[in-house]
């Protein structure tokens, strides 16, 4: 299937499109796309900063992963809409305890849905629980889960404005390779009855497919996949499908989830992409003009209304991902930490116009950062350092975040000295610059001279939660000293 085609035009649709022409002018106005915002950070930015950078750029639509009380708080009468996720470790309680389901709803949604408070639209049961990855873990619970959890929302009185929905990888469907067109999709045989029955239960609830479409994976997991395919002005040659035209693979991955669900019975089933997007470090094709091509193309595709081949109107989407995020597993590959638009700090990476404003994008504002020093290997090493340093890197790496330094990323052209260097600044930025964090049995040194390059760059993070909470802990701990001192004070006395 992901080596298949892309974005079309069928024929007889073309007279209808420019009567629809008219139309989507009219209603381009209330079009826009999402964001997905994750917080597998080790440094958080405060989240009022970044719900006031959303709406200053124009993101009317948030995707979160875990319903995080800081950022719903955050969102309280923001008008943005929200889809909240349960996360995976929740499903199998979730399945069998309705009364669980009910109290998460009740803490989670009901708490904050209140008339200006936070327009939550979608509750995710789960994230991609069918992916072949998870072996079937979530196989058995995921059905049971949501339906006890639309009925917690029915209960709570919030049926006709918040639905459950299920985020799906788009590996549940598939063309097969001897018709790899998306006139051929369906869902994969050993998923399609289940899958079926949850498309059913969504659409007796009115409830749209969320599913997660990546033309930078197509292109990352097959060395033969056309370059130009994988973005919305391509160059490369159209593929047909009977009466349609694809030129880029989201089109036709889509178009393929399109006749899957009309081949099980639902041709009009509303469709949102729940991700999409593309990471900028991490891997050759992961940088910022690949990254900004594919994403200023997306958006361009979704809210035109010119649709897929097989659908009209303008595309439901949510870009992934808002911010880079430092500590996700990178068992799919080392990019998976850089898929924001905006850096850790809430800096965009590149121009994007999201929807018709046409303001360069916002940036985080109000972010602190740690002081300007750095952790750097010696520049004169004892004879025997050889033997500890590559230990010494393993270590760092695997405590903090080194994918910068991996084949085709920015920070690759470093000789050994600049990537050891790279890797003791890493682990003691993430550990707060704690200076027993700098020493690596003596051959890391403290500096104050950015070890940075134009292509590689030596972060610092940000202060924003942290140095509140040292605060506070400073504050507790000469209370608790008074506290200790009056005591002793009294003993003696007595
Ligand atoms: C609310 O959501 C959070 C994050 O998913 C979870 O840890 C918490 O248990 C939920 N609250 C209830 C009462 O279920
Ligand atoms: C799935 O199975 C593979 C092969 O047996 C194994 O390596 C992997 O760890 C399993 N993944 C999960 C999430 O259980
Ligand atoms: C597609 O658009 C990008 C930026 O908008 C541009 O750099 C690129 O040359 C275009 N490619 C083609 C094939 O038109
Ligand atoms: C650091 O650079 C050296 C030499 O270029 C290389 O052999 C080594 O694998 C690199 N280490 C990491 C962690 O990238």
């Amino acid at each position: 299937m992901m080596t298949m085609m892309s974005g079309v035009v069928c024929r007889h649709i073309l007279i209808l499109g420019i009567v629809t022409l008219v139309f989507i002018t009219m209603a381009r106005r209330c079009l826009s796309v999402g964001v997905n915002w994750g917080t597998m950070a080790s440094h958080q930015l405060a989240a009022e900063s970044v719900v006031k950078m959303l709406k200053e750029n124009g993101f009317d639509k948030v995707k979160l992963f875990e319903a995080d009380d800081k950022i719903l708080s955050a969102l309280i009468g923001s008008d943005i809409e929200v889809m909240l996720a349960i996360p995976n470790y929740m499903l199998q309680d979730m399945s069998t305890d309705p009364g669980m389901a009910a109290s998460w709803i009740d803490a989670n949604v009901s708490a904050y849905a209140y008339t200006h408070g936070v327009k939550i639209r979608y509750v995710a049961v789960g994230n991609e629980p069918f992916l072949q990855t998870y072996n079937g873990t979530y196989l058995h619970s995921t059905f049971p889960a949501l339906r006890n959890v639309q009925e917690a929302i029915n209960h709570a009185g919030l049926g006709p404005e918040v639905k459950a929905v299920v985020p799906l990888n788009a590996d549940i469907y598939y063309s097969p390779d001897s018709n790899p067109f998306p006139s051929a999709g369906d869902f994969r045989p050993e998923i399609r009855d289940l899958a079926i029955q949850i498309v059913q239960y969504l659409d007796s609830n009115d409830a749209p497919f969320v599913v997660n479409i990546y033309p930078f994976l197509s292109l990352y997991a097959n060395n033969y996949f056309p370059f130009e395919y994988a973005f919305f002005n391509g160059s490369n040659k159209p593929m047909k499908d009977g009466d349609c035209v694809y030129t880029n693979v989201f089109d036709a991955n889509f178009d393929t989830l399109a006749w899957s669900l009309k081949k099980a019975g639902f041709p009009n089933m509303k469709i949102i992409v729940g991700e999409v997007g593309w990471p900028t470090d991490g891997d050759k094709h992961a940088n910022i003009e690949n990254a900004k091509r594919f994403n200023q193309g997306l958006i361009q595709h979704a809210l035109s209304g010119e649709g897929t081949p097989t659908r009209k109107g303008k595309i439901d989407v949510y870009l992934f991902s808002l911010i880079d995020e430092n500590t996700k597993s990178i068992a799919p590959g080392n990019f998976e930490r850089h898929w924001g638009i905006f850096e850790f700090d809430g800096k965009p990476k590149y121009e994007l116009a999201i929807g018709l404003s046409e303001k360069p994008l916002a940036a985080v504002e109000g972010v602190t950062y740690m002081h300007k020093r750095w952790c750097v290997l010696k520049p004169h090493l004892p004879k025997d350092a050889q033997i500890y340093l590559a230990k010494s890197v393993e270590y760092a790496c695997s405590r903090s975040d080194c994918t910068a330094l991996s084949y085709g990323s920015s920070c690759n052209h470093l000789s050994e000295q600049g990537n050891t260097s790279y890797a003791f600044n890493m682990y003691y930025q993430f550990n707060n610059q704690n200076s027993l964090d700098c020493d690596f049995q003596g051959l890391a040194m403290v500096t104050h001279n950015d070890p940075s390059d134009d292509k590689c760059h030596f972060p610092l993070m940000v202060t924003d939660g942290p140095k509140v909470m040292l605060l506070h802990k400073n504050l507790l701990y000469i209370i608790l000293a008074v506290l200790q001192g009056f005591l002793v004070v009294l003993l003696l006395v007595s």
